[in-house]
């Protein structure tokens, strides 16, 4: 005989309710079952072989926050069109935004779309025209309200227009498609057979009450089993952000190589950004192109005479290093402009000012801003990782190891040094990677050493070997993402998605 709890007992009624086949969610609404207790029995009755369990790898179709919002409230669109056509079906734009209460930054994708949907044009730029005087819904407004009421919905069980509504919500980023394992159960001959004899319910409990054990009924009470290897609920504990994470083990890395962390101000003059380091202050990395002056306020304080002074003389004529500078007039007022830093050899130049003992072994990881369009490979702030070492005798070879175990830890393997150009170094490398899954190579850190117009008027008598790089594209190898965007965007999904050890 076989021996069924309740909870076993309940998903085979149910299943045989629904015609011998269903899926778990289907289960659950046909009985007064949890979710988990479904997928209990599933394994109890897939062992007994009452059922076949069949999972299947699916897309599965669930609303973003703003989907929501939008399936709620109707899309932009719709409700600009509402207005409109309540309106008499002519109107000014802007007394139609009004009407339809519209977020500010919903209104440019609201008349987009009802451009792009032929409901309604624009006549001399104010006037909004709606082609028609009602509109019926569409299969993306169908598709919005099917979701907000069922939760989710699988790709496949979805009919055509559904599935073409999924592409452009998802460019609309109104849904999140995501992979997951969907089951099936279905009776087995042994199954069916069973309940087509009829079930008699057993009633177990799960927990032994004082009440149960003084009245003596547990005699006569089935304590359920616990079946210690099933499945529990997923949960999402706290945890550090992916990238946060990233960051994290980059520090932990120089720190067991030696280094020591330094940190410096968001907000940096352009002396130490630029001028420090050599660049002249016509150099087009200055421009308004790439770096983000502030405007209030707009300069910072410049450091010592002397530092300043032996800095001027070696842009205008070389000063003591044997070089012949750039060769114009240096002015402090550029230098004491003050920028966002564009990379953080602001800061370890900075740090050489002050101390010019070696050996030093610094470096940091930190926030850098450049005036980039954003995409999917670029972001106008991002990470760098940045040190130096300074000591007697160093080369390059040096650096070139220190950056090889640096980045191996990272699993990087294949790192290769190219010749380069910076400003500031001679010699001047740079450091690439070959990633076998995309086949290519990819640009990991600028390095090099020091040149004399940059160590002369630190006062610095050694070798200085310097590197710095983005952190994002480490991170993106790390975490497996193509969009530099992801780890900035706060999908939750992604987040609980990414294991917190890698
Ligand atoms: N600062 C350079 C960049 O932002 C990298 C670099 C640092 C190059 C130190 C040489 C030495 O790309």
């Amino acid at each position: 005989m076989v021996e069924l709890r309740e909870n076993e007992q309940k998903t085979l009624l149910a299943l045989q309710k629904l015609n011998g086949k269903a899926g778990v969610n289907q289960i659950t609404q046909a009985s007064d079952l949890a979710h988990a207790a479904v997928m209990r029995a599933m394994l109890t009755l897939g062992e007994k072989k009452l059922v076949t369990v069949h999972e299947q790898e699916q897309k599965v179709v669930e609303l973003s926050e703003e989907g929501k919002q939008h399936a709620e409230q109707g899309l932009p669109e719709r409700r600009m069109i509402n207005a409109l056509i309540e309106s008499g079906g002519k109107a000014e734009t802007e007394a139609i935004v009004e009407k339809a209460r519209l977020d500010q930054k919903f209104v440019p994708i609201a008349l987009g779309w009802m451009h792009r949907k032929g409901w309604a044009a624009l006549e001399d730029k104010r006037m909004l025209k709606a082609k028609e005087k009602a509109i019926p819904e569409g299969a993306d407004e169908k598709l919005l309200s099917l979701l907000n009421a069922k939760g989710s919905a699988t790709f496949d069980e979805l009919d055509k227009s559904a599935q073409d509504a999924v592409m452009v919500l998802k460019g609309r980023k109104l849904l999140e498609v995501t992979e997951k394992t969907v089951r099936q159960l279905e009776l087995t001959d042994a199954g069916s057979q069973l309940v087509g004899k009829g079930l008699e319910l057993i009633t177990e409990v799960s927990q032994l009450t004082p009440d149960l054990i003084i009245t003596g009924k547990w005699r006569e009470t089935k304590l359920r089993k616990f079946d210690v290897t099933a499945a529990g609920p997923e949960f999402y504990p706290a945890k550090a952000h992916p990238l946060q994470q990233v960051i994290q083990k980059a520090r932990e890395i120089f720190l067991e190589l030696g280094f020591t962390e330094i940190r410096g101000p968001l907000v940096e003059t352009a002396f130490w950004n630029f001028d420090a380091l050599f660049q002249p202050q016509d150099h087009p990395a200055r421009e308004m192109m790439d770096t983000f002056y502030l405007a209030n306020p707009k300069a910072g304080a410049l450091p010592k005479k002397s530092v300043v002074n032996a800095v001027a003389k070696t842009h205008e004529n070389g000063w003591v290093t044997g070089s012949k500078g750039w060769g114009y007039k240096w002015s402090p007022e550029e230098a004491r402009r003050l920028v966002l830093r564009t990379h953080t050899t602001a800061e370890t130049i900075k740090y050489l000012s002050k101390h010019r003992k070696p050996p030093i072994k610094v470096f940091s990881v930190d926030r850098v801003y450049r005036n980039e369009r954003v995409d999917y490979r670029h972001t106008a702030e991002f990470h760098q990782i940045e040190g130096i070492v300074v000591d007697k005798g160093v080369t390059l070879r040096d650096l070139m190891g220190t950056l090889k175990t640096f980045y191996a830890r990272f699993g990087l393997k294949k790192v290769r040094f190219w010749p380069c150009y910076f400003p500031y170094t001679e010699p001047s490398a740079e450091a690439t990677v070959y990633v076998p899954k995309l086949k290519t190579w990819i640009e990991l850190c600028g390095m090099g050493m020091f040149r004399p117009e940059v160590l002369a008027p630190m006062g610095i008598k050694y070798p200085v070997l310097a590197w710095g790089g983005g952190l994002e594209r480490v991170a993106m190898l790390e975490l497996g993402i193509e969009d530099i965007r992801l780890p900035y965007g706060n999908s939750l999904s992604w987040i609980r998605r990414t294991p917190l050890c890698q």
